[in-house]
């Protein structure tokens, strides 16, 4: 180490706090984390430790192709590895897009040093012709409209401008803001971490802050399942529910939870959320951006509204309780954070479903729904893959109407694989010519945390793996009862006995590599999706060395 111009008095003893960066400029939401990461070394210098800073496998969720979630699992193996194989005493995580703060905390709990979360903050709020515009969700809507013909390319064009234009993370509550609002609500990041923009000054103090205070963690020993503890888990599902979370956090919440040996299923998160009223007004439940939150008071004034109902003796990374974050909390703007019994909307966290289509399990977010639509029955309209959806969608023939349900197969963990977010498909283009904005659409995808709609996902078990989702054909009767937490195919057990003999995998996915060892061992959705033999933990001792 000393060809770094590290003087001998370094060598003393101090805490090495490896800085963990998945800086890349293939990552557009992480451009700025060698920033934030010479921030975290001046407040690790100034604590007495030793900063290391090392790479990590960057997740841009806009670039990685054939979907992010494919690499969370190999990010979380390359960072358990790194710390457990390096002579690190605690660990600072910069991360930020979707995948990658998940990802990084698998690996690390599956090592269990001192841990703190730095995110790399979200991005301004977006702008064009004057309104803001929020990142996903209005692309999302955008598209549809530039589809329909009512936006021209030009105005598309510079939306997307006007929506990306300071480094950071999408600025509504999609799956970045989710997740690093639920690791806050854990106690995995100092306060305030979730929503600061990410040009913000006060963004780079925290992360110096946090430079500080791992090194006192590792003096006193704070590992990371000392924080993520059962209790730190029903506060995360609790924040989840009042901030309209996305649907993606489900499953990143129980792989990590797996890695941990904490006990937590999929029903916690609806009997835990159920009661939880939605309490933060931003897109895509509401109306507001990250920006907005963050003066609204953010992380901490939404735990001071639920303070009756969360786990106030949790402890944090910051060495306060929970709860005592949440009192000394205050609340700026009740528009975009609101009080317990004045909410903006009802129970706003996953609905559970199950029943003879999703015998472990499906999940719906029911505040990015149409409410006359969370009960329903209809008949099924069947892609068989995404591309078999995407060369008929806008066949004027296509059989469907306003009453039909959509059904995507072969989009799960083994099926695409790595299960992308195209659960809220498109509609089709004659649907939408015709004004109509909704269909009950069901797959065992996953979507973004920044979409919207009656979007029934992770069906478990997914096609490929032989769940009776394989089974539908177009024209079967589909039943959805939101209220009542059910599925089912209306289909006789005898009709659907032959179609299972009948049944036959896809096998598309590659025989080598990586791809391969992850189907062969991706666990479904209602598991949290992690490899089977990555669950759990192997700590951080290393017995032996070559030198
Ligand atoms: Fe990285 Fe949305 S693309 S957070």
């Amino acid at each position: 180490m000393k060809n770094q111009g590290l003087p001998d008095d370094v060598f003393d003893g101090r805490p090495v706090i490896g800085i963990c960066n998945t800086w890349s400029e293939l990552a557009p939401c992480h451009g700025h984390l060698r920033e934030l990461a010479e921030h975290v070394k001046r407040g690790v210098w100034e604590a007495g430790g030793l900063p290391l800073e090392f790479p990590a496998m960057s997740l841009g969720e806009t670039q990685v192709r054939p979907t992010a979630m494919l690499f969370r699992n190999l990010l979380a193996m390359e960072v358990e590895e790194s710390i457990r194989a390096n002579p690190i005493d605690g660990v600072v995580l910069l991360g930020g897009c979707d995948k990658t703060t998940p990802g990084q905390l698998m690996g690390a709990a599956s090592v269990d040093l001192p841990t703190i979360v730095v995110s790399a903050g979200p991005m301004l709020n977006g702008k064009f012709k004057g309104r803001s515009i929020g990142s996903g969700t209005d692309v999302w809507r955008f598209s549809e409209e530039a589809r329909a013909g009512t936006m021209s390319m030009k105005d598309f064009l510079s939306a997307e401008a006007g929506m990306s234009r300071s480094s950071g993370t999408c600025m509504t509550m999609g799956t970045a803001s989710t997740v690093a609002s639920l690791i806050e609500a854990m106690g995995l990041c100092l306060p305030h971490n979730a929503a600061l923009p990410a040009v913000d000054a006060r963004r780079r103090t925290l992360s110096h802050l946090s430079g500080r205070r791992i090194v006192e963690m590792v003096r006193q020993d704070v590992r990371l399942s000392h924080i993520a503890t059962r209790a730190a888990f029903e506060n995360a599902i609790l924040a989840h529910a009042a901030i309209g979370g996305s649907t993606n956090a489900v499953i990143h919440l129980l792989a990590l939870a797996g890695r941990l040996g904490v006990p937590l299923t999929l029903e916690d998160f609806d009997a835990l959320g159920r009661e939880t009223p939605l309490l933060v007004n931003l897109m895509p439940s509401g109306a507001f951006l990250m920006e907005e939150f963050c003066y609204a008071g953010g992380v901490p004034a939404v735990l001071r509204s639920l303070r009756s109902r969360i786990r106030g003796d949790a402890m944090t990374v910051s060495g306060h309780t929970l709860g005592e974050i949440a009192d000394a909390a205050e609340c700026y703007d009740s528009e975009v954070i609101a009080a317990l019994d004045k909410p903006f909307g009802p129970s706003s966290g996953v609905w559970v479903l199950r029943g003879n289509l999703a015998p472990q399990g499906a999940i719906i977010k029911p505040s990015a729904a149409t409410p006359a639509l969370l009960r329903h029955e209809g008949r099924a309209i069947v892609f068989e893959d995404i591309e078999d959806y995407k060369k008929r969608l806008d066949d004027p023939d296509l059989p469907v109407d306003e009453t039909s349900v959509m059904v995507l197969k072969a989009c799960g963990p083994k099926g695409y694989p790595g299960m992308p977010e195209v659960g809220n498909m498109a509609l089709p283009g004659k649907l939408l010519a015709r004004g109509v904005r909704d269909l009950v659409r069901i797959s065992d995808a996953r979507m973004s945390g920044t979409a919207y709609g009656t979007v029934i996902l992770h069906v478990s078990p997914e096609s490929e793996a032989g769940g009776p989702l394989g089974l539908v054909q177009t024209g079967d009767v589909i039943r959805f009862d939101g209220p009542e937490r059910t599925l089912d195919l209306l289909v006789d057990e005898r009709e659907l006995g032959a179609r299972r003999e009948a049944w036959r995998p896809t096998q598309r996915y590659a025989e080598r590599g990586w791809a391969k060892l992850y189907v062969d061992t991706v666990q479904q959705a209602d598991k949290g999706c992690d490899l089977d033999f990555l669950v759990g933990s192997s700590g951080d001792e290393v017995n032996r060395e070559s030198h």
